[in-house]
């Protein structure tokens, strides 16, 4: 039963195979056992229309994809899901748990594409009405060991190892700048240290909010 007072807005970043669906799912569990209502959900992606979208920008079909269009397609995403699910959770008093939000975009498109982070964060912020998560937790995870835990490759999963070691840095950047709304944490580690870790912080904060 969502509480009267607003929502808290958690977002999963890292590179591929890092396991935060898993993580997700723990912490969903845990919170909801603990009484909080909980909404989890995942960009791109999260409403039909941003599912369209996720679509064309994950199909090995669009090969080739102009980065440009591919920033553009993932905040039009981000934008959709924002206005008719996260934003509308967090003010019914919703924790919201997102796999993937902005960073992904500056890390993806901003640094792994050459296009800026600041264009394609700005790019975003407009799309959400700056949107921006409360905590946002960095599984940080070698993309030797991550994209070896994958079957089939999505578009952007297909890149070579160079883009996921860009990606790797930007996400340890972004988090560098603004530490008291990140946990970076080492997601080489077993799966029931990893979620302890990520309650604990999780408790702390939603208890200060
Ligand atoms: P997905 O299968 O959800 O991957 P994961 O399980 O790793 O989250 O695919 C999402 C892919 O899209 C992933 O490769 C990261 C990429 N992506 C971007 O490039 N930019 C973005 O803004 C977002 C949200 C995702």
């Amino acid at each position: 039963m969502p509480s009267h007072r607003r929502g808290y807005f958690i977002a999963f970043e890292g590179g591929e195979g890092a396991g935060k669906s898993t993580q997700e799912a723990l912490l969903t569990q845990a919170l909801l056992d603990a009484g909080h209502p909980v909404v989890r959900t995942r960009e791109p992606g999260g409403t039909p229309a941003a599912e369209q979208i996720r679509h064309i920008v994950l199909s090995p079909e669009f090969e080739g994809l102009d980065p440009r269009a591919e920033a553009l397609l993932f905040a039009a995403a981000r934008g959709e899901h924002v206005a008719r699910v996260v934003r509308p959770a967090i003010e019914r008093g919703y924790v919201v748990i997102c796999d993937r939000y902005l960073d992904s975009s500056v890390a993806y498109q901003g640094y792994g594409r050459d296009l800026g982070p600041e264009h394609v964060r700005d790019l975003s912020l407009w799309a959400t009405h700056d949107l921006v998560p409360d905590l946002t937790i960095v599984l940080d995870i070698s993309p030797q060991v991550g994209l070896s835990r994958l079957s089939t490759p999505d578009r952007l999963e297909a890149e070579p190892i160079e883009y996921h070691e860009t990606v790797r840095a930007a996400f340890l950047t972004i988090a560098a700048q603004d530490p008291g709304r990140y946990l970076v944490l080492d997601a080489g580690q077993e799966v029931d240290a990893l979620a302890a870790a990520i309650l604990r912080r999780v408790l702390v904060d939603l208890a200060a909010a």
